[in-house]
């Protein structure tokens, strides 16, 4: 036998091994990088990520008997089994862990009434990196949400499908976030970018052919774990909700560049620097789609490391790790570099010239070792597929 190497083939042959027989099908879905646009999602505005080749598989049955299974195959090839669940049972609180992600969108779907409660055997195999900030968690909910559909037999819109997903991250893990990595999951193509309106709903495919310019979108993990269960996350959320209450608009997004000054002025002073980073960051978004659009890849690094500027010192949302990625990038030659995500770790990306790569790569790895930093994992980022079934 051939040895499996796609997430999917893995996922595959797991299932065959653990429950002796053929899954049904099998799904997956990839992580995300963002552009730029960040901490604007739920503040209905703008966002530009594209999908990462890094996929989450999941090889999956349906039960009769109202029970999930959900089986996790690690990078060492053991396996991992979450406490089966019944899916008539299921409510926030209940599954913890991360058996919290793929039993969340079984109780969501139920929620919107999909017919899940039969039940299913799952087995998850993937590769994107865990804890990196390049949304694992979303590839895997998307990954199940795809699976469960379609054994239900429901043929649902996918920015629907994102909603659900988040209303599970939401409700049922209980992580207070946007809706920026789901539709990225679900929505990239290849080769391209998403331009999405958070508010309208309405999206963009832009063309990003990084390589046509010369150029690559080098990733950094810098290995600095994060989470947006606790903490920060929610915090600055809820700030913007507040600044948007005592402006009298909706969300933030209704503040226009243009009137940003007169708003802050209305603000207390502790809310000033989170409505400075959204307006300005919504704008830059634009901008950058505008450059995109006109052929000028080149000319958005500017943008992408103001973009960094703003979460460090207006949404302090960065950490010694992220800066050091971005200015190690920055003074070896990239054209732009930033944060990418909730923040606190996670990864940074830099758009490089091809020819200034191992330069970027040696001043980032020389930048972390000389503060004693955890060695980061680069690796260059290629827009790829969204969510779809393998097989
Ligand atoms: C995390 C959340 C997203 C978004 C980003 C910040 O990745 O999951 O919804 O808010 O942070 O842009």
């Amino acid at each position: 036998m051939t040895q499996a190497t796609t997430p999917a083939a893995k996922a595959a042959e797991a299932f065959q091994r653990l429950h002796g027989r053929a899954p049904e099908g099998v799904w997956s879905a990839p992580g995300r990088v963002n552009l730029i646009g960040e901490h604007t999602d739920y503040n209905d505005g703008f966002v530009l990520p594209f999908a990462l080749p890094h996929r989450i598989a999941v090889a999956a049955s349906p039960r009769a008997d109202g029970v999930l299974t959900v089986s996790t195959l690690g990078d060492d090839g053991g396996v991992q089994d979450a406490d089966p669940v019944v899916v008539a049972d299921l409510v926030p609180g209940i599954v913890t862990g991360w058996a919290a992600y793929p039993s969340g969108v079984a109780w969501a779907l139920r929620e919107q009434g999909i017919g899940v409660s039969g039940g299913a055997d799952l087995v998850i195999a993937g590769d994107v990196p865990a804890g990196a900030g390049l949304s694992s968690s979303h590839a895997l909910e998307c990954a199940v949400a795809l699976a469960l559909l379609d054994l239900a037999g429901v043929d649902a819109e996918r920015p629907d499908i994102a909603r659900w997903v988040q209303r599970s991250e939401n409700a049922f893990v209980g992580a207070p976030t946007g809706i920026l990595d789901q539709t990225a999951s679900l929505c990239c193509v290849e080769a391209h970018a998403l331009f999405y309106d958070v508010r309208s709903g309405k999206s963009e495919q832009i063309p990003f052919d990084a390589a046509a310019s010369g150029l690559e979108v080098l990733v950094i993990d810098t290995r600095a774990s994060h989470s947006h269960v606790d903490g920060g996350y929610g915090a600055r959320r809820a700030g913007c909700e507040r600044a948007a209450g005592i402006l009298g608009v909706p969300a933030l997004r209704d503040v226009d560049i243009a009137e940003l000054d007169d708003a802050l002025v209305r603000l207390p002073e502790e809310l000033r620097p989170l409505v400075r980073h959204v307006v300005t960051e919504n704008d830059r978004v634009l901008r950058t789609v505008d450059l995109l659009r006109a052929g000028k890849l080149a000319d958005i690094g500017p943008l992408v490391s103001a973009s960094h500027a703003s979460l460090r010192d207006d949404y302090r949302v960065s950490c010694l790790e992220l800066d050091v990625a971005v200015d190690s990038a920055m003074a070896a030659g990239a054209l732009g570099a930033r944060m990418i995500g909730g923040g606190f770790g996670g990864s940074a990306i830099a758009l490089v010239p091809v020819e200034r790569h191992d330069a970027v790569e040696q001043s980032v790895l020389a930048g972390f070792s000389s503060r004693s930093l955890t060695r980061p994992r680069l690796f260059t980022a290629v827009p790829s597929a969204g969510a779809g079934r393998d097989r």
